[in-house]
């Protein structure tokens, strides 16, 4: 067997960088309870003299037990059976005039992990059962990781995510017989005629890869790419295998059901084991963005690919699987790939199946893992996520004691704390007009995305309407209550932000914020 070692040049410390993260390393020999104290016996549980049952008393046995009843965590409900691998991406070609994304920078070496799943089946199920099987990426680049969640054929079945749910379930098994059945998957198939495409690959011999090294795999949809000069791109994915593209026909995957359920995870493991490390080139097809409208074939429908007469495949590099999982469940079960994370350079498009996927991967995540599954190891970008989002159920990770919980905010930048809020905090009026942060279109047809956008009138000042409320609605009893509760719910407050009090009521009326500031000085 070929040893590929070599041509994963610096690889060995990039890679191990997250392979081994998370990894406990016992202080001593003995095992421990689950709070650290040393435990008495893992064989022999306590029993009441000679014959007598066991006690309670005996917690070792019962945190055993019980955390044995809590190891499985819920399936993906599409693609349940995976397996998968870490590795490396390297980048050889130059598509630094498409992208500026830094992971696709010419030399650029980054660490990945690879889930590779069938879809209908579960967790159990043989991986030699015809379906399309999944190819999903993940890239731990410089400026957080990047997920690449396709399968291993270029197109998909419907192009409306309100079909996905039906999809999925007249795939699976039949709600009142527990069996699959075939007249579901041709019913929903045979109305769906958009599935035509994908049901062609899944019924030829793409449908039972023989090994997951023997097949390619693609993005599926139409992404972005956006360069250093904020142009954008459409662009496909390309993973072509450099093992070639091998199937089993029908009747050898169903012989291999029987024989091997598990046959691509152990091959994968086994080729791993013996340095027989797989690659796949990365290729791109990339369209100007000029050419979408009058396309052919509508460039944002994940049951149509682009012809490669006209967008010809381009070299980006190749990636390379050279290390196993430590931990199947920990770094394979537990990985949380989501379209949905992307890295500057890297944009959607408007395909409606990818804008339904931005939002299920997450949130199947939430249920499967836990709200704060982003702080397993496994999904940990390679530099500390600065955030505001906190607490939730398992949150290990914590910020510094005096790192600000919301935005906007008075704390320095400077200190590492995010300050969406530098409009608010400049004590003027807030020009919402004026978009902080106009995205490239993802659509054709020319709609701009703004964030931070609104639509000004000519009374919308901020202030305008609390000052009528002070000055025409309330009596002078209720303003004088209003200007004492204002400087009572002060107490407290850091010089700065009194100052910043007395700005804003001053905004709504003058003599509001003079009064505040009279009442606050006794009171503080
Ligand atoms: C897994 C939803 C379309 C490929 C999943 C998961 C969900 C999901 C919820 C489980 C995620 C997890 O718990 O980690 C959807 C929805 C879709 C859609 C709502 C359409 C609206 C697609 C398409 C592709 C795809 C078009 C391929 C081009 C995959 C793969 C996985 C997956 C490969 C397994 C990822 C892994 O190995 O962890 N999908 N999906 N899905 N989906 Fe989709």
């Amino acid at each position: 067997m070929t040893d590929k070692r070599e041509e994963t040049g610096n690889s060995v410390s990039r890679v191990d960088e997250v392979l081994y993260r998370g990894i406990v390393k016992p202080q001593t020999s003995s095992t421990n309870l689950h709070n650290g104290a040393p435990v008495p016996s893992e064989n022999h549980s306590v029993t009441v003299g000679q014959q007598g049952p066991n006690i309670l008393s005996d917690v070792h046995l019962v945190e055993k037990l019980a955390h044995f009843n809590r190891e499985m965590v819920p399936d993906r409900i599409p693609h349940a059976k995976g397996h998968g691998a870490f590795g490396e991406l390297h980048i050889t070609g130059d598509v630094s005039r498409y992208t500026k994304a830094k992971l696709f920078q010419p030399g650029t070496v980054t660490p990945m992990v690879t889930r590779f799943s069938t879809v209908a089946g579960e967790s159990g199920s043989p991986d030699t059962w015809r379906d399309v099987h999944g190819f999903a990426l993940r890239f731990y680049s410089e400026d957080g990781n990047y997920d690449i969640v396709g399968n291993n054929t270029p197109v998909f079945f419907v192009r409306d995510p309100m079909k996905f749910p039906d999809f999925i379930h007249s795939q699976k098994r039949n709600g009142a017989t527990g069996l699959r059945n075939a007249d579901m998957q041709w019913d929903f198939w045979t109305r769906a005629p958009e599935s035509a495409h994908q049901v062609t690959y899944l019924m030829g011999d793409r449908g039972t890869p023989k090994t997951t090294r023997h097949q390619n795999g693609y993005g599926s949809h139409t992404f972005q790419w956006i360069n250093e000069a904020g142009e954008p791109f459409w662009v496909k994915y390309h993973f072509i295998s450099r093992q070639g593209v091998a199937n089993f026909t029908a009747s050898e995957a169903e012989l291999t059901a029987g024989r091997n359920a598990d046959c691509h995870r152990e091959d994968l493991y086994r080729a791993i084991e013996r340095g027989d490390f797989p690659i796949w080139d990365v290729k791109v097809q990339i369209m100007p963005v000029g050419d979408a409208e009058n396309y052919r074939f509508n460039p944002f429908d994940v049951t149509k690919t682009w012809s490669k007469k006209d967008y010809p495949r381009i070299d980006v590099g190749h990636f390379i699987l050279n290390r196993n999982p430590v931990n199947y469940h920990a770094q394979i079960e537990q990985v949380a790939l989501n379209p949905g994370n992307i890295v500057p350079g890297i944009g959607f498009s408007p395909d409606r199946m990818l804008q339904g996927r931005l939002f299920a991967y997450a949130d199947q995540q939430r249920y499967r893992i836990g709200p704060n599954f982003n702080q397993l190891p496994i999904n940990q970008p390679l530099h500390p996520v600065n955030t505001y989002s906190h607490q939730g159920s398992m949150a290990y990770q914590f910020n510094e004691a005096k790192a600000p919980t919301y935005s906007p905010n008075r704390f320095d930048k400077g200190a590492g704390y995010l300050d969406d809020g530098e409009t608010s905090s400049s004590g003027t009026d807030i020009d919402y007009g004026e978009a902080r942060d106009v995205y490239v279109s993802p659509d054709p047809h020319g709609a701009n995305l703004r964030r931070g956008a609104y639509v000004k009138h000519a009374e919308d000042g901020d202030f305008v309407q609390p000052g009528i409320l002070y000055r025409e609605v309330l009596n002078d009893d209720e303003r004088e209550r209003l200007a004492d509760n204002i400087s009572s719910a002060m107490i407290g407050v850091s010089e700065s932000v009194e100052e910043r009090c007395y700005w804003y009521w001053s905004s709504v009326d003058e003599n509001l914020g003079a009064r505040v500031k009279g009442l606050f000085a006794q009171k503080k």
